[in-house]
């Protein structure tokens, strides 16, 4: 694989994943490391209209559909902007990356996991993150932070909630599976002390 680091964020919607983001971006700085923060959907000219589609547009989009976009926008991030910082041997920090699609359409819209993954390797040729840092948290708190209005959901709402959950427990799987790559945060504690976590883990790799 190419020299730099690849660094990815994942959790579901509402866990605080900007702000620990933006924190170990300032970190690296610091450290004087070359960063190219980026993010999915959109890290990308191509991928910025694939978001459009895929957050604004009206209208229903198949489930199937909605995974090949994502996958689309994820191939074309690779291939033109993770690649190649890596081989001038940045570190990438990414806000979400093929995890979210196994969670949120393999698992969330039930298109299966490993057809997911499959799809999402094959999209981006097979690379992963050097590390991968997944705040955890029960999916009615997410709610709870996302809408702060502090009423009771309501059935749509409800909806949501089961569709986080599910999407929370394929990331759970996937930690499971793969311990050496995910970092799995309880995103109740501090914002200090998580960052301290993520900090000695991005150093240890750093050497
Ligand atoms: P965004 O506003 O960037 O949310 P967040 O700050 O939580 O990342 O919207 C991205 C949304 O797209 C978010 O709800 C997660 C979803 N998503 C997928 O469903 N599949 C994917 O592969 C990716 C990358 C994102």
């Amino acid at each position: 694989m190419a020299s730099g680091l690849f660094i990815s964020f994942e959790g579901i919607d509402g866990v605080g994943k900007s702000t620990q983001l933006d924190l170990l971006v300032q970190f690296l700085n610091e450290q004087g490391r070359t960063v190219c923060r980026t993010l999915e959907p959109g890290g990308t000219d191509l991928g910025r209209e694939i978001r459009e589609l895929l957050l604004h547009r009206k209208g229903e989009v198949s489930p199937r559909a909605e995974a090949l976009l994502f996958a689309a926008d994820r191939a074309h991030h690779v291939a033109n902007v993770v690649r190649p910082a890596l081989e001038r041997g940045e570190v990438v920090v990414t806000d979400r990356y093929l995890d979210s699609s196994v969670a949120y359409q393999g698992s969330g819209r039930d298109l299966g996991f490993n057809q997911v993954r499959d799809l999402s390797l094959f999209a981006v040729d097979g690379l992963l993150p050097h590390l991968t840092v997944l705040l955890d948290l029960d999916a009615s708190k997410a709610a709870a932070r996302r809408s702060n209005t502090g009423a009771e959901p309501d059935r749509l709402e409800r909806a949501k909630i089961e569709f986080f959950e599910s999407a929370r427990q394929a990331y759970l799987k996937m930690a499971a599976d793969e311990p050496a790559r995910f970092l799995v945060l309880d995103a109740e504690q501090s914002v200090e002390s998580m960052q301290a976590k993520i900090r000695e883990r991005v150093q240890g790799l750093l050497g």
